[in-house]
């Protein structure tokens, strides 16, 4: 009897649990959105709660699709929306605030006082790999403490709990406040601020320094292994959760970006390219992250380059529901193929201010270029082309870190069925821009860290044999349009400075 994989891929905007075969096709799909809470400009919340009970009715639902039964699985990995930080009572199980998502600015006093103790922006970054900037979790766990009546003392008497939403999914799949395992893994501690990149142990004098309890973090585990099983009742019951990767780090393993060089671009909320450069810890010069590409088991840490872009399918949401302009997300295409040009027109989607390679917690976001002549074609074009604007910035950023330019770009994630995006993306690049036939490479890669550990793939070259081609876009630009069109985009972007109070 053929057996399977399940995968629970808890995103920005929805939980999806997906069942693999040992070929890595896709066999089950469900998933369910959730609410995107907005209290505040800037502010951006989601509810731990309701995105529990979509993870257990995902679980029920990809197994029902397939008509499957839980003896058919053999073991369940857990993928997640990074940085988005959850604190809860360890004996109710219950979330004190909103879990406070990766998008959300509100820390970013916290952290210029804390940039003031010495360093600015560079403080932790010989430790971390990260600059000081709100995007990571320790500021934000910093500010529920400070903020939520009685949070802090509960903390330090350990009653309270801190977990990403790979813990929040694990502790509850694993019994909650019976017995539930309060574990992550490298690849999402390595997201806190709070995590020494050598040691991959909570760094005690950073944690202090930001006012959060060792006591309320998780215990870092690898990437690949068992750490419990899930509680016996519900779908999935009694199995083995043995695979913990955030969603970005993920993709990378599932897109076999496993020897150093490289790299995967994901076009999801926000775009996320990561060169894997094996066990050296590249320091990056040119604004990219270090951080933790995954960990298996007893093996060495792998390391990545991260360019993190905060907004890029978002802003097609964006223009959907705040503006209206169009009705689904795939009529971005349609209206962007009216026209043959951007009609001089350029977006630039600073909603969280400007993440890789700028940092800059200050700027807002920009129409620029705008005259009578442009229109809804024009201005859909321009949000297509400023996700791959933004994609050639941080592309830049590593090849100057690196040393060595990027021969092609593997690319997957939502936006990537847009054709006009992806040819367009291999124009602005100058490079080949290529797909793989299983596209979910999110849900893919935790699939594959929790199948390994458990013996059901027996080691990474079953996953590069995994991997084909689907789709290769060419690049067909001349240099000087290219260079042109990229020049412009420059001088949008600094159009987007020293706006935020
Ligand atoms: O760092 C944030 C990232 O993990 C979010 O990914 O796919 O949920 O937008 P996604």
């Amino acid at each position: 009897m053929s057996k399977y994989v399940a995968a629970i891929d808890q995103g920005t905007t929805s939980t999806r649990c997906m069942v693999f075969d040992h070929s890595g096709h896709v066999v089950a799909v469900d998933q369910k959105e959730h609410e995107q809470i907005f209290p505040k400009a800037g502010w951006v919340e989601h509810n731990p709660e309701e995105i529990w009970q979509n993870a257990r009715q995902v679980a029920a639902g990809a197994l029902a699709k397939a008509d499957l039964v839980t003896e058919d699985i053999v073991t369940v990995g857990i993928t997640n929306q990074r940085e988005t930080a959850v604190v809860w009572e360890r004996s109710t199980g219950k979330p004190v605030y909103n879990a406070i998502v990766w998008q959300d600015t509100r820390t970013d006093k916290i952290c210029q006082e804390l940039g003031a103790l010495g360093g600015g922006q560079e403080r932790y970054r010989d430790r971390t790999g990260l600059p000081l900037a709100t995007y990571f979790s320790g500021p934000k766990i910093r500010w529920i403490l400070d903020n939520v009546e009685g949070a802090r003392a509960k903390a330090e008497a350990g009653e309270l709990l801190f977990g990403n939403m790979d813990t929040w999914v694990l502790w509850n799949m694993t019994g909650g406040p019976d017995g539930g395992v309060h574990a992550t893994d490298p690849t999402n501690a390595s997201r806190t601020l709070l995590m020494d990149l050598d040691t991959l142990t909570w760094a005690e004098d950073i944690c202090a320094e930001m006012g959060v309890p060792l006591a309320m973090l998780p215990e870092i585990r690898s990437s690949s292994e068992v750490y419990g099983n899930i509680r016996a009742r519900g779908a999935l019951g009694g199995l083995p959760i043995s695979g913990i990767l955030g969603d970005q780090q993920a993709a990378t393993f599932g897109q076999a970006c496993l020897s150093p060089g490289e790299a995967k671009n994901t076009y999801g909320t926000g775009n996320f390219v990561l060169l894997n450069t094996g066990t050296d810890k590249v320091m990056s010069e040119n604004g990219l992250l270090t951080t933790v590409c995954y960990k298996i088991g007893d093996n060495a840490t792998i390391y990545a380059l991260e360019g993190s872009i905060a907004v890029t399918g978002s802003l097609v949401q964006w223009v959907r529901d705040n503006l209206g302009l169009i009705s689904s997300a795939d009529e971005i295409e349609t209206f962007a193929r009216t026209v043959d040009d951007n009609g001089g027109c350029y977006i630039v989607p600073a909603f969280s201010g400007l993440f890789a390679p700028y940092w800059r917690s200050d700027a807002r976001g920009a129409l620029v270029g705008l005259t009578r002549y442009v229109n809804k074609g024009h201005i859909s074009r321009a949000v297509l082309e400023a996700t791959a604007y933004q994609s050639r910035e941080v592309i830049e950023a590593m090849n100057a870190d690196s040393g060595v330019p990027l021969k092609s770009l593997k690319v997957d994630g939502g936006m990537v069925v847009n054709e006009l995006l992806m040819q367009f993306q291999a124009d602005i690049l100058g490079v080949p821009v290529i797909r793989p036939e299983v596209n979910e490479t999110t849900a893919l890669g935790a699939a594959y860290a929790a199948g390994l550990a458990v013996g059901f793939w027996a080691s990474e070259d079953d996953i590069r044999q995994n991997w084909a081609q689907d789709k290769q876009w060419d690049p067909s630009m001349d240099d000087a349009t290219r260079e042109d069109l990229y020049r412009n985009w420059k001088k949008a972007v600094t159009k987007t400075f020293d706006w935020a109070e």
